[in-house]
């Protein structure tokens, strides 16, 4: 087995191109994930997982790989490239990985997951860490149809898994473009304080739930020295970009609210030459994460908390 010092980006689906151009020294790229040499570079946005140091191991057989794998460590998600008949029979070998949807609250699995992928006949590439508790980052979460009016709540529920951190009963956070309530809706389950904020009404039985008020408002119209202290704010918005950072760094700055999770929206017919670039701004706040979720669509979710390290 041959360590490559090299890290491996799972593009999220379609962002292949992005997610290659925008790394450094980009050494191979078998469908959507991309490998480069070196350490984990940050600027790669639109990544599902990625795979901390990657190796190359040559193997003889299924059986022989699935030792070589197992010899590593218990859980490996299979990344299918090619070979896709041998590599389900390889992964056949290997102890099975449960696909059962999370119930939300609950803590992301802890237990290390490895990812690997068989790039021809013979070799396998492998990494024993990746950074998505979730096989290929694809977590799944049990849906609730009556609840919540609007799909969006998954959205929370997955950032809210992902940062492991989450309001409890009490705390005191601001939904920022709450219509119809997707997101109030999953603030009250936890017994949070809610504060809906809207240009449009909430759906009159998230409305209606202990702990949340409503009012009709523009979200930037919320600001720190009128509103707050919040424990979250949380913004699902539909704005620029730069209007959420500026408002957003009005907060942080303000030392009002430490916990945030707002959700970066892309306009699909931007033609300015870089409009990712602004998902580094967010980045360098301090304590700053910048992820897609499986639930993000041409989006990005910009999460920070007082504990959370900067990535
Ligand atoms: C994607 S929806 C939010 C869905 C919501 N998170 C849920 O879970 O149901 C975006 C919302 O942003 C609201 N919005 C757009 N501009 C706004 C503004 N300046 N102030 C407040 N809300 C705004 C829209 O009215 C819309 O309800």
């Amino acid at each position: 087995m041959e360590r490559l010092d090299a890290t491996g980006y799972l593009a999220a689906p379609g962002w292949t191109d992005e997610v290659a151009g925008r790394l450094e020294n980009v050494i191979a790229v078998h469908d959507r994930l991309v490998i480069a040499a070196g350490s984990p570079q940050p600027k790669a946005r639109f990544v599902r997982s990625v795979w901390l140091d990657v190796h190359r191991a040559r193997v003889e057989s299924i059986g022989d790989a699935a030792r070589q794998l197992r010899a590593i460590q218990r859980n490996w998600a299979l990344y299918s490239t090619e070979q896709h008949r041998r590599a389900a029979l390889i992964e056949e070998k290997l102890p099975h990985l449960s696909a059962k949807p999370l119930a939300f609250p609950s803590r992301a699995p802890a237990a290390p997951l490895g990812s690997w992928t068989l790039v021809d006949r013979d070799t396998i590439l492998l990494a024993p860490t990746c950074t998505h508790f979730a096989p290929n980052g694809e977590v799944r979460f049990v849906e609730d149809k009556e609840g919540p009016p609007s799909r969006a709540y998954l959205k929370l529920q997955e950032a809210l898994t992902v940062l492991g951190e989450m309001p409890g009963a009490g705390a005191r956070c601001l939904d920022a473009g709450a219509s119809p309530g997707g997101w109030t809706w999953v603030l009250a389950q936890l017994g949070a304080d809610v504060l809906a904020v809207d240009r449009s009404p909430l759906d009159p039985a998230v409305a209606a739930l202990p702990g949340v008020r409503f009012e009709s408002a523009s979200a930037f119209s919320i600001q720190p020295n009128t509103h707050g202290p919040f424990d979250w704010i949380f913004s699902d918005v539909i704005c620029y970009p730069p209007r959420l950072l500026e408002w957003a760094r009005r907060w942080v700055d303000s030392g009002r609210c430490e916990n945030f999770v707002c959700t970066i929206k892309f306009q699909d017919d931007d033609t300015t030459a870089d409009p990712y670039a602004i998902a580094e701004e967010f980045a360098a706040i301090p304590g700053s994460r910048v992820v897609h979720l499986v639930n993000n669509k041409h989006e990005l979710t910009w999460m920070r908390t007082a504990a959370s390290p900067s990535v």
